[in-house]
C-alpha cells in the first residue's frame, strides 16, 4: 500500500508504539513540540474536536500531526476552521518527500474527517523557513497572526478546503 494518513484510533498496538520512534533534530523540536507529551494528552481524553493522524509508510508511522477544530481551536483561529498541529515528520524520512505528501493528502482526510470545516489553518515560526517554503508551495497563504512568538507573533497560514 502507498503512504497514506490514518487517524491514530485505527493504528495497531504495534504502530502506537512506533509512534514514539519519531524523532527530530533537535533544532527542529522548537518547532513541532513533544510527540510524547502530545500522545499523553490525546491518551486522557477521547474528545469529538481533536484527532490525531500518522502518516503510515509501509504500514509504519513516519510522521504525526494533531488536528483541533471546535471549542479546542486557539484563539486566533477561525471558526470554521480546523487547525494542524505538531506536525513532524521522522527526522530519518526528511527530504523524501513525505512533508509534500502528507499535506497533499491531507484537505481530502479532513473533508471525509469534518465536513462542516471550511479552511485548514496552521501556526508557523517565521525562522521555520523548511516549513514556510512547504506551505507556500502548496498554496497555504499568510492570513495574520498565529501565536505568540519569543518576539512579535508567529504566521498565521490558511488553506481553503
Ligand atoms: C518541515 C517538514 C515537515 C518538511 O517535511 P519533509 O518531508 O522533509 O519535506 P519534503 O521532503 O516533502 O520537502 C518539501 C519541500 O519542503 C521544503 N523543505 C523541506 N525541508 C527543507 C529544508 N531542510 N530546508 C529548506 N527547505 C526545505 C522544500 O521547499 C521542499 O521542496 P523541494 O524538495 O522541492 O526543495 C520537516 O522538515 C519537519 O518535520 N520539520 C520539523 C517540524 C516542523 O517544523 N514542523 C512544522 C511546524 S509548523
Amino acid at each position: 500500500m502507498p503512504p497514506h494518513l490514518s487517524p491514530l484510533r485505527d493504528l495497531s498496538p504495534l504502530q502506537h508504539a512506533q509512534l514514539l520512534d519519531i524523532e527530530l533534530l533537535p533544532e527542529q523540536r522548537m518547532f513541532a513540540g513533544d510527540i510524547e507529551s502530545e500522545l499523553h494528552i490525546l491518551r486522557g481524553r477521547s474528545h469529538p474536536d481533536v484527532c490525531g493522524l500518522a502518516l503510515l509508510v509501509e504500514e509504519v508511522p513516519k510522521a504525526f500531526l494533531l488536528l483541533k477544530r471546535g471549542e479546542l481551536l486557539p484563539p486566533w483561529a477561525r471558526r470554521d476552521a480546523a487547525t494542524v498541529h505538531a506536525l513532524q515528520i521522522d527526522r530519518r524520512a526528511q527530504r523524501c518527500g513525505l512533508g509534500r505528501l502528507l499535506l497533499t493528502e491531507l484537505p481530502t482526510t479532513v473533508r471525509a474527517l469534518w465536513p462542516q470545516v471550511h479552511c485548514l489553518q496552521l501556526s508557523v515560526d517565521e525562522q521555520n523557513t523548511a516549513a514556510l517554503g512547504l506551505y507556500r508551495a502548496l498554496g497555504w497563504t499568510v492570513t495574520g497572526n498565529g501565536y505568540r512568538a519569543a518576539i512579535g507573533f508567529e504566521r498565521q497560514l490558511t488553506l481553503a478546503l
